[in-house]
């Protein structure tokens, strides 16, 4: 992963839609990691905005990285919004890894696709992706139907494929990064590790809803329309109260449609908010910045290596 990424560390920072702007990037870029702004939530001109502001407050821009779902309309616009700016890495999501990832290669871009389940993951392969992000059940955001847990998921993933395996879902320190490692995976990516830093840009409540969760505060929840993993509130309740009645995608499309995360995540609303989170979230008491974040999981991963018992 090294080789494939200008990082010191085999770690990114996840893409988060209204978490992972220019500062949390900038500032992982600088802690030795990837840095990847999360466009989800911006439209192209606000995107450009946050490339322009990371790239200025990193010495390494070449660490930053874009991540693009692909169920978005303008998600072509994202792309060529961070081609244009010199972004060299891009993440993409959400969609087919054969809608871009030969236009992206073309305009000479390293490509990795985030999948949910192995028979996808060779499609990445074939599609001519760089690298792929396998993303177990426990993570936050968007997630497979199957319910396919990380410790399932990384080994089948890297006996599927050639190219590099990254890990994600669940995994929020160093003893999470040395068993996606024993599992095979050349990498890992965290997303909720880092909603909880000084930089991110999740609302003070949201990070302290944080610190006070337990390992039942989330749930995957609408697999019927686009399944996520949600911090249990009263928008959560609502959602669940309309799927137990058997609700339709349109109905739930309508609850969803007044803006939820961005209230949730951004603004603080904790209840009436949608509040994406992994299943992880339980195993976060502080709230530090990247820098030390990264210092931690390198410091507990050698540890953990330490203690690991010969057989
Ligand atoms: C608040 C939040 C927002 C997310 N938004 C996105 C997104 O916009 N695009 C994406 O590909 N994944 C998104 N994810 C998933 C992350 O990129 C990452 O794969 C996941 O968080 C890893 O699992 P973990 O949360 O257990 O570390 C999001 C996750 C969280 C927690």
């Amino acid at each position: 992963m090294t080789t494939l990424l200008p990082v010191k560390y085999p770690i990114i920072q996840a893409g988060m839609v209204w978490v992972s702007g220019a500062k949390l990037a900038a500032a992982s870029a600088n802690a030795g990691i990837l840095g990847v702004i999360g466009a989800g939530s911006m439209k192209p001109e606000l995107l450009e905005q946050h490339i322009l502001k990371a790239q200025s407050l990193t010495s390494h821009p070449e660490r930053l990285a874009v991540n693009v779902p692909l169920l978005y309309e303008k998600s072509k616009e994202q792309l060529e919004t961070a081609i244009r700016l010199g972004i060299k890495i891009i993440i993409t999501s959400a969609g087919s890894p054969k809608t871009y990832t030969k236009w992206l290669k073309d305009q000479g871009a390293t490509v990795i696709h985030v999948t949910s389940r192995p028979e996808l993951a060779k499609k990445c392969e074939a599609a001519g992706c760089d690298a792929i992000i396998a993303e177990g059940f426990e993570a936050g955001g968007h997630n497979g139907r199957d319910e396919i847990t990380t410790m399932v998921l990384i080994p089948q993933v890297v006996d599927a494929v050639k190219i590099p395996v990254i890990a994600a879902g669940g995994i929020v320190d160093g003893r999470g990064i040395a068993a996606a490692f024993a599992l095979g995976a050349q990498g890992v990516q965290l997303g909720t590790r880092f909603v909880a830093t000084i930089e991110s840009s999740a609302h003070e409540n949201f990070k302290q809803a944080i610190l006070s969760s337990h390992p039942s505060s989330t749930m995957l929840m609408m697999k019927k329309h686009v399944p996520v993993r949600l911090m249990k509130n009263a928008f959560f309740n609502e959602v669940k109260k309309l799927e137990d009645q058997g609700a339709s995608e349109e109905e739930i499309v309508t609850l969803l449609g007044h803006g939820r995360a961005k209230a949730g995540m951004l603004d603080g609303d904790m209840q009436n908010g949608e509040i994406e989170i992994g299943q992880g979230c339980s195993l976060i008491h502080d709230c530090p910045s990247v820098a030390q974040v990264v210092n931690q999981l390198i410091l507990d991963y050698q540890k953990t290596l330490s203690l690991i018992a010969p057989l």
